[in-house]
């Protein structure tokens, strides 16, 4: 079957996801698409000169705001906006991003309106939260890249801290995806199946949960500007198991009814993602001090939402 993926947004995230889900062959056609004219048609271009080095066999063509060009899209992933420069929160960015967001969204879905939406700018929480609340699109569609990528950046650093390999490493992170606001899954996380507690103090496992909650900033700091790689293969990953219906559990953004304890609150959890986006979310049983820390998470993510009911945005 034809599967077509839009990215929006042309950027380092964007241009690095379409590149993975190419050689990954995930998708029959990737299109790229931004506002900066000449940028997604180079990229495009570039990524398929790669083609035969990489042996792939799908099509990515990049257009300039050429939304027509996104139609039928099966799943599009928007980067769209601008990134965090040193020193900046991911919240710092809501004001010109949220109108960013909102725009593109509803340029997709006049060309694809079946399409699962993966958002990717930041504040992420808060701009998927907004594509849920004015897309009009059921919550199993709009979902947030979050999880998936803190959780890879987690795995690295427990990897680290236990000098294993991290394919024997299995861990989650919930919450919003914010330095403060992501939660960290110690209690659940596993080398070969045993708790990594049983291998690491308690104090080591302290500096590998900081690590990784200011992961991004880390790599900001380095490059000047947010990062690009894992990001854009994370969201790849999300991709990958909508289009492949792999119903894998990857932990991203989904506007929570109930699920641990939260309503009308689009927020990081455990979701299985399947052809019709987020088919389940699952219920894990995080300890106390991790059900606390989701609450404190959940409110600071409430609060970065109310600035947009202040303004009116949703
Ligand atoms: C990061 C950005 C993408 O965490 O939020 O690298």
């Amino acid at each position: 079957m034809a599967v077509k993926v839009t990215i929006v947004g042309s950027g380092n995230v964007g241009a690095t996801c379409a590149n993975v889900l190419a050689t990954r062959e995930v998708a029959s056609e990737i299109v790229l698409l931004d506002i900066k004219e000449g940028i997604s048609e180079g990229k495009a271009m570039d990524i398929m000169q790669t083609a035969t080095l990489a042996e792939f066999g799908c099509c990515v063509h990049g257009v300039t705001n050429d939304y027509a060009a996104t139609a039928n899209s099966n799943v599009v992933v928007i980067t769209s906006g601008i990134p965090r420069k040193p020193g900046m929160t991911r919240e710092e960015l809501i004001g010109v991003n949220a109108g960013i967001v909102k725009n593109v969204v509803e340029n997709i879905l006049k060309y694809s309106p079946d399409a699962i939406l993966i958002i990717v700018s930041n504040p992420m929480d808060a701009m998927c939260h907004l594509a849920a609340k004015t897309s009009g699109l059921p919550r199993n569609k709009v979902l947030g890249l979050g999880g998936a990528l803190d959780s890879s950046r987690f795995k690295y650093y427990l990897s680290r801290a236990l000098g294993a390999n991290s394919k024997d490493v299995e861990a989650t992170v919930i919450g919003g995806h914010g330095d403060t606001t992501m939660v960290p899954l110690t209690s659940l996380a596993t080398c070969k199946g045993v708790a990594v507690s049983k291998f690491l103090t308690k104090e080591k496992l302290d500096e590998v949960v900081v690590d990784t909650k200011v992961g991004g900033a880390t790599l900001t700091k380095l490059l000047g500007t947010s990062a690009w790689y894992a990001p854009g293969a994370a969201a790849a990953s999300m991709v990958e198991s909508i289009v492949r219906n792999q119903k894998r559990i990857i932990p991203c953004a989904v506007m929570l009814e109930g699920e641990y304890g939260e309503s009308d609150l689009t927020i990081g959890v455990p979701v299985v993602l399947g052809e019709s986006g987020c088919e389940k979310i699952v219920d894990f049983p995080i300890s106390n001090e991790e059900k606390i820390a989701f609450k404190a998470s959940a409110d600071a993510t409430r609060k970065v939402n109310q600035i947009m009911i202040d303004s009116k945005m949703i």
